[in-house]
């Protein structure tokens, strides 16, 4: 089944880059201020994944992009990683985990809803090869071997069936001090910034993930708004402690609020949730919702996995973009709105039907209210800037006739 994920962590000094070049430089020395890593759709999970060049000889690791993990992991044995360039992480430092037994190798524990249990894995440091931006301009260089810290874990048969065929690990975009992310921030000086624009076609037209900045295009930086990020501190006993957190304070269709009761999200807070691929809702906000959209529409039989399905007829036949597909706009923190329309609310399943992509939690999964997924953030520029503590994000980048993966 499909569902995806986000991750983040840590807060860096933005130290400004001095970049004096003199006539005299024969090579300028590379000066990355946002590394940017490629991420495609997977057709068959509906999963987004990456693909990195890690050591000497190289091998290529096939990665999910989950916002939540903490770190880069793969089978490195799997895919016959024997590099002559990895060092490993020394016993002790932070990150490692051991017993009281005596260390030989720095180890750390891989907590994820891919793999159902917790995952003991060396810790090591090695060249990733990443294509990077820097300061002065958007242009996207070739590789740089950045290194980097990577965790590897032995084969594992349970959890490759969730991953989509030929991914061995997860890259984590999550909160935390001892992650890749923050390995990458700390070698270049870089703010602890993450971006997504996730692609919504499979194929090899990817979008992409930053790491210490963004997208560099002056047309959507106009369209970003923002919520402040929550911090992590009360959700840390629930074992959520890579997670972002935004305040959500209601929700409405076409600018009217969905009647439930509210208090339903009080003290509680949207988040990046489980490896979702579609946003689970509380039952009484998914019912509501589904309310809010049968006024407008004819019902049709549903078309699994989806509980809710519509006559396309309704919603004007001529793209999910229209007028006539209801705007769904979650009402965040100091106000900002984001805008969800027709390509990230519905899903067409053939010519005449088209579903509600979002999921109704079961009493298990509603440990928070809304768990925001994969689909609605694609084609959407998003950025969780810890610096600032921020959650910033653009809505659907199709209305303005671009998309996270133009051509
Ligand atoms: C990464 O995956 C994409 C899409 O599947 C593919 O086009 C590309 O060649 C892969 N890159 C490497 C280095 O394997
Ligand atoms: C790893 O590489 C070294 C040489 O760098 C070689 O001696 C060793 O046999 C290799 N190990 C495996 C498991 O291939
Ligand atoms: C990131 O993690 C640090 C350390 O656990 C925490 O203090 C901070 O609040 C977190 N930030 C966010 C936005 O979650
Ligand atoms: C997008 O393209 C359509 C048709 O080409 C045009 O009518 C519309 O004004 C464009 N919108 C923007 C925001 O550029």
């Amino acid at each position: 089944m499909s569902r995806l994920f986000i991750f983040l962590n840590i807060i860096f000094v933005l130290i400004a880059n001095t970049t004096s070049l003199t006539e005299h430089n024969l090579k300028p020395k590379p000066k990355p201020n946002t590394f940017v890593i490629p991420v495609f759709k997977d057709t068959r999970s509906g999963l987004y994944y990456t693909n990195v060049t890690v050591g000497k000889p190289p091998v290529v690791a096939n990665l999910v992009v989950d916002v939540r993990g903490s770190a880069l992991w793969f089978e490195c044995d799997t895919v016959g990683y024997n590099s002559t360039t990895s060092t490993p992480v020394p016993c002790g430092s932070p990150g490692c985990e051991q017993t009281k037994d005596k260390c030989t190798t720095c180890q750390a524990y891989l907590k994820s809803e891919l793999t159902f249990n917790t995952q003991i894995a060396t810790l090591i440091n090695d060249d990733v090869m990443l294509r990077y931006m820097s300061p002065s301009s958007a242009y996207v260089a070739p590789k740089l071997p950045v290194r980097a810290r990577i965790a590897c874990r032995g084969y594992f048969e349970g959890m490759m069936n969730m991953l989509p065929a030929g991914t061995l690990g997860i890259l984590g975009l999550g909160n935390s001090s001892t992650s890749f992310v923050s390995s990458l921030l700390s070698s270049y000086k870089i703010p602890f910034k993450v971006s997504l624009c996730l692609p919504s076609k499979p194929g090899n037209n990817p979008g992409s993930v930053y790491i210490g900045g963004s997208l560099k295009r002056k047309d959507l930086t106009g369209l970003l708004v923002s919520t402040p990020l929550i911090s992590n501190r009360e959700t840390k006993e629930h074992g959520e402690d890579y997670n972002y957190f935004i305040d959500v304070k209601s929700i409405e269709v076409n600018g009217k609020r969905l009647s439930f009761d509210h208090d339903l999200l009080k003290n509680k807070r949207g988040h990046w949730g489980r490896t979702k691929i579609y946003t689970l809702l509380e039952a009484y906000i998914y019912k509501a919702l589904v309310r809010a959209f049968s006024e407008k529409t004819k019902k049709r039989k549903a078309v699994y996995p989806f509980t809710d399905c519509f006559s396309y007829k309704s919603f004007g036949e001529k793209s999910l973009l229209g007028k006539e597909t209801p705007v769904i706009s979650l009402v965040l923190g100091e106000g900002a709105k984001w805008d969800i329309y027709g390509p990230n609310s519905l899903v067409k399943v053939n010519k005449n039907v088209v579903c509600l992509a979002f999921q109704e939690a079961d009493e298990f999964e509603s440990l928070f209210p809304i768990e925001i997924g994969g689909y609605q953030m694609e084609d959407n520029l998003v950025e969780f800037d810890l610096e600032a503590s921020k959650f910033s994000f653009t809505s659907s980048l199709l209305r303005h006739n671009t998309s996270c993966s133009p051509q």
